[in-house]
């Protein structure tokens, strides 16, 4: 698939490790990064972590949340596993996470929810949802406009999609359909209200989706109905696949379905090079209190695993990982249990098969 690198042949006779990028991030970053780089040396996955800072961490250390270094250091590597990183307020600078996948065109960000701790809403909520990463209302085209003597009168955010943009991400969700024997894809949109940029979207995913005629089912739904749609019967869906701001807010709505945003892993996915990330912040209300859930960060690994041809490994840690959740006793409190991240991972490592 694209961007994906084939190791397939080198999997069990590989001699050399394969170089990284690391990001541990702020807030509660180093908590479920570390503990995801524990069950990934337990599982014997070989990375040859080149450690940056960025965010609020980078800001303190070296003036800026996105130094130099880290970005050479993802260009040499193109594969990061990036925890979250706080967007300082207030300072001018806008989110790293949002330059990243700019600068490094990752146009599709992949984010799965699929139950794996029973005592939700749902029991069998199976949904990847891939969002356009690029462009949309997040390419910072704002301004804020005076009016006689009020400095903050009128404010604008501009939102531009391109044919090219929308035909590239529809078509990996469809690749990505293919590739991992899903059925069907959604369109989500508003192009009943938004004509021009999500009519464009509708329109070039409507010809994609043409493309896959009798290998992947497609249909479309609008945004708001497929809000009020997931949450009533997340089984009636597949693969969603959406542009930038909704699919930030449906991401957040299908982790919700899932046990929430501790439960959420994230891949961001260029033709050259790919980030991995869960989809939560920094989580600063939980911070240094050792009870972040690093479910969604490990599950992230797993995807920068499969990404890199490891599927075996990543099979050894999910199963581990759904053991341990289907066991209940080491539970972080977000998922109601009384348990810490240490001891959730020491858990995870423990069941390794
Ligand atoms: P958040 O995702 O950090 O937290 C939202 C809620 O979910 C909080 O109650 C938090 O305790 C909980 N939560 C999140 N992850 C959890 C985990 N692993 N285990 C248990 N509970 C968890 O969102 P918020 O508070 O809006 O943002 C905090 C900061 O993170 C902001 O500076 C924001 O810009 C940044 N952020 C960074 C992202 C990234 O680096 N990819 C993504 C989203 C936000
Ligand atoms: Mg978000």
């Amino acid at each position: 698939m694209d961007g994906a690198v084939d190791r397939s042949q080198d999997t069990h006779a590989r001699t050399s490790l394969i170089p990284a990028t690391l990001i541990r991030g702020d807030g509660i970053g180093p908590e479920v990064t570390g503990a995801t780089l524990q069950v990934l040396n337990a599982v014997g996955a070989e990375f040859e972590w080149d450690e940056q800072v960025a965010g609020m961490g980078a800001l303190e250390d070296v003036g800026t949340p996105l130094p130099d270094s880290m970005v050479e250091s993802f260009r040499k590597t193109r594969l990061a596993l990036k925890g979250p990183l706080t967007t300082p307020i207030g300072t001018g600078f806008r989110s790293v996470s949002v330059a990243l996948r700019k600068e490094f065109k990752l146009y599709a960000n992949v984010r799965p929810a699929r139950t794996m701790v029973s005592g939700g809403r749902y029991e069998d909520v199976d949904i990847v949802l891939i969002r356009e990463n690029t462009e949309g209302l997040y390419i910072g085209f704002e301004t804020v406009i005076p009016v006689a003597d009020d400095p903050r009168a009128v404010a604008q955010s501009v939102a531009i999609v391109t044919r090219a943009g929308c035909e590239r991400v529809t078509r990996y969700a469809f690749e990505y359909a293919l590739a991992h024997g899903r059925k069907r894809v959604t369109i989500c949109h508003k192009a009943n209200i938004l004509k021009a940029v999500s009519g464009l979207f509708l329109d070039v995913a409507r010809e994609v989706a043409a493309e896959y005629e009798g290998r992947v089912e497609a249909d479309d739904v609008i945004i708001d109905a497929c809000a009020m749609k997931l949450v009533m019967d997340p089984s009636a869906f597949d693969v969603i696949v959406t542009t930038n701001m909704f699919g930030d807010i449906l991401s957040d709505l299908i982790a919700g379905l899932v046990g929430g945003l501790g439960m959420a892993p994230g891949a961001n996915i260029g033709a050259d090079a790919a980030l991995f990330e869960a989809v939560h912040g920094s989580a600063p209300d939980i911070a240094g209190k050792g009870v972040a859930n690093p479910t969604a960060m490990i599950l992230a690994a797993c995807m920068m695993l499969d990404h890199i041809g490891e599927s075996e490994r990543a099979r050894r840690v999910r199963d581990a990982l759904g053991a341990t959740l289907r066991k209940g006793d080491e539970l972080t409190p977000d998922l109601k249990g009384d348990g810490s991240t240490e001891g959730f991972t020491d858990a995870v490592c423990r069941r390794l098969d």
